[in-house]
């Protein structure tokens, strides 16, 4: 087992800064997800702990090994990529076991570990069958086990679920979260899908254009997102923002006043961003005024979009909410989840 240093690390693609000095610090046999929207530096920097790319500037270490300067095959990782290639001429078995042989390892042993790996991702029934006869979501398995059976402590996986459809990608996601428990390695799991990525972290590092926004746990990012991007990267629907000042009582903004009975001296008087969840969000009696705009039944609840102001703000309601489109209503914010943001740098104001 090995935990993953990685000290301001950057990367540069000719005249693109990728990796603007990331550090993070990865804990033996944690599950951690790299979050982040498309070209953000996901990828580069899984490609730099696995070796494939060097670092322009910084230092990675797995264990306590400085591998910084150690080609991929030293580095004693697996890695499962998004185009994950199973070899189509090979049976199942062949290949999972594909890494041990090119390594060398006595055919008895790979024999054993492709049979504990089959067995630990439900594979055992398909070992002699080929590529073709699986389905999409058993071929992904294939690759993770292919991965797994090298038997390193590291574990990197980039957006390995992406190739699959939905219903499959539920399953896929529940599976890899099971197999991490019984296998613990130490994980770095790329993905752009939030939902995936707050379900299966132990903690998430959030990117943004090359640099960590915040690292926490799923919750801790959900509840207290350290900036307008986060609160709106994270969470379906993402969080609702409203901007104005804060003035005696009132949150007030262009064509709305939001009644505030809570005291915050530090952000009285300045421009604002204002963030709220949707499900801290009620419809009531009384409240700031809003406009429905669409009720959206959801099954479980239905999805209010009204109007405050000029901003639309979301709303989670219950299922058989009495409200339609065109209606005036009244919001009320559950003020101790509320949260501040500078409106000037996006980032939220301590409280
Ligand atoms: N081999 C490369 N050559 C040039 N630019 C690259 C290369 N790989 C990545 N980039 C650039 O680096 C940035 C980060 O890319 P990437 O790590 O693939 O993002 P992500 O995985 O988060 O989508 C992007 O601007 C991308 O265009
Ligand atoms: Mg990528």
């Amino acid at each position: 087992m090995a935990g993953i240093g990685i000290e301001n690390a950057t990367k540069l693609f000719g005249k693109t800064l990728a990796l603007k000095g990331i550090s993070l610090d990865i804990r033996d046999g944690e599950f951690m997800v790299l979050l982040g929207p498309s070209g953000c530096g996901k990828t580069t920097l899984l490609r730099c702990v696995a070796g494939l790319e060097r670092l322009d500037g910084g230092r990675v270490r797995i264990g306590e090994r400085d591998v910084t300067d150690l080609a991929p095959r030293h580095r004693n990782i697996a890695m499962v990529f998004q185009s994950y290639a199973v070899f189509p001429h090979m049976t199942v078995a062949s290949n999972i076991g594909f890494g041990l042989r090119m390594r060398r390892v006595p055919k008895a042993q790979i024999d054993t570990r492709v049979r504990e790996g089959a067995d630990l991702l439900g594979l055992v029934p398909f070992l002699e069958r080929y590529p073709a006869q699986l389905s999409g979501g058993q071929r992904q398995r294939v690759a993770v086990a292919r991965a797994l059976v090298m038997d390193a402590p590291v574990l990197l996986m980039d957006e390995p679920l992406s190739n699959l459809d939905a219903l499959l990608r539920l399953q896929a996601r529940a599976d890899l979260k099971r197999l991490h428990k019984e296998v613990k390695r130490t994980t770095i799991y790329v993905t752009h899908d939030q939902v995936e990525a707050m379900s299966m972290g132990d903690r998430i590092a959030v990117m943004r254009e090359g640099a960590i926004e915040q690292i926490g746990a799923p919750m801790d990012i959900y509840d207290n997102p350290a900036s307008q991007f986060v609160g709106g990267f994270i969470g379906s629907p993402p969080m609702n923002f409203l901007r104005g000042a804060l003035r005696d009582g009132a949150f007030a903004g262009e064509g709305f006043s939001v009644p505030m009975s809570r005291r915050r001296d530090d952000v009285q008087g300045r421009e604002m961003v204002l963030g709220v969840r949707a499900e801290h969000i009620t419809i009531g009696a009384e409240g700031v005024l809003a406009r429905v705009m669409v009720v959206e039944p959801l099954g479980s609840h239905a999805l209010v979009t009204a109007l405050v102001g000029k901003t639309a703000v979301k709303v989670q309601a219950p299922i058989d909410v009495d409200v339609r489109a065109d209606q005036t209503i009244n919001l009320r914010f559950d003020e101790a989840t509320v949260r501040w943001m500078d409106a000037g740098t996006g980032a939220a104001v301590q409280h």
